[in-house]
């Protein structure tokens, strides 16, 4: 197959894990006889600087014409800490999920057995997660109408009927694909919008008998996930509870440099690692390359080369199991793996496998 990519490497550790996913990239398209061709573009606190846009017009045509977006990270402290700032990095990745309509965010929860003693949570709890949350990204108050004085603020969460339908429909068919169990988060005890997304769901769950379905309260959910994480298969909720759990949900498994994510919708999807841009690391030869990598064997999936994405896990579980690992995750004793020798150790294990 002929894939063309946009490669999106952003600020912060992003440049540096970018290569290495980059790097098994090639390895695995050399592997598969797959013909694979890059488009580098500025997005972030970089394209700020560079262009004063964090998500220039010329970003979103290089994305536009790409069949992926491989994206890293964006965010700057130059920014956070200023909060005059009338453009962020963060701006950057939210207007690229609206131009590209990425309404469906998938992350997904797994563990890592020979890491569930980095989780803050107990051995027998955690052991064996295995769950995907399926967040709405393009809507809600991340996109409602906004007001700001001096005295007043407000966000608007509103949902419509096609766009809950729609992300619906991913999660009832991820469900379907899985253990065919699904939960609704919302909040339809206080919100119209939940009680909307709730009604639209048992609407669909009759064009879905064989998946179960169960609606939850977000705070619920979230207390849910940390007393019984294996109860999840799929779960589904709207744009800021999303933000929210899938924070919660990356660090039970104790392993949040581990994740990677998919963004998909109505143009170009995006696949990235959901970890941010750790600006303190940049340089460091430091930054755990792995989410990125395994949001390589997402993109693969996508386009359903299942080998593709197989071999690429596989690589990765062979590395942590040769304790081939960056500072964060290494053993007491194991030896200093940086960045560039984790991601070349994958390039390797692809190439003679
Ligand atoms: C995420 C991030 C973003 C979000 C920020 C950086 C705007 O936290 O992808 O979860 O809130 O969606
Ligand atoms: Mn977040």
């Amino acid at each position: 197959m002929d894939l063309k990519i946009a490669v999106l490497p952003g600020d912060g550790i992003g440049p540096e894990i970018s290569e290495q996913g980059v790097a098994v990239m090639n390895a695995v398209c050399e592997k598969f006889g797959h013909k694979v061709s890059y488009q580098y573009a500025l997005c972030g606190a970089e394209a700020i600087d560079k262009v004063g846009d964090p998500f220039p017009e010329e970003t979103f045509k290089v994305c536009m014409e790409a069949d992926a977006v491989l994206f890293s990270a964006v965010g700057d402290p130059r920014f956070d800490n200023d909060p005059t700032a009338k453009v962020r990095p963060e701006q950057g990745l939210l207007a690229m999920r609206k131009k590209l309509g990425l309404f469906a965010n998938i992350r997904p929860v797994e563990t890592f057995d020979c890491l569930i003693h980095k989780s803050p949570l107990k051995d027998e709890l955690v052991r064996g997660a295995d769950f995907i949350c399926i967040r709405e990204l393009t809507g809600g108050m991340y996109f409602g109408e906004k007001y700001q004085d001096n005295d007043k603020a407000y966000d608007t969460n509103a949902y419509t009927r096609p766009e809950i339908e729609r992300i619906l429909k991913v999660a009832f068919e991820y469900a379907m694909r899985r253990r065919k169990h699904l939960t609704v988060v919302d909040k339809a005890n206080v919100l119209a919008s939940s009680r909307l997304w709730r009604q639209v769901a048992k609407e669909m769950a009759v064009q879905y008998p064989e998946v179960e379905t169960d609606y939850m309260f977000v705070d619920n959910a979230a207390m849910r996930m940390i007393q019984d994480p294996r109860f999840f298969d799929v779960m589904v909720t709207e744009n800021t509870f999303g933000d929210i759990l899938t924070d919660e949900g990356s660090c039970i498994t104790g392993s949040m440099g581990l994740l990677p994510s998919a963004s998909t919708g109505e143009h170009t999807p995006v696949f990235e690692p959901i970890h941010g841009s750790w600006p303190q690391a940049k340089g460091l030869n430091i930054a755990n390359p792995l989410a990125q990598i395994l949001s390589v064997a997402m993109l693969f999936e996508y386009f359903n080369l299942k080998e593709e994405g197989a071999l690429i896990r596989k690589a990765v579980n062979a590395s942590l199991d040769a304790n081939v690992r960056t500072p964060e995750i290494q053993v007491e004793g194991g030896a200093r793996y940086g960045t560039i020798q984790v991601g070349q150790w994958i390039v390797d294990y692809i190439k003679k496998a």
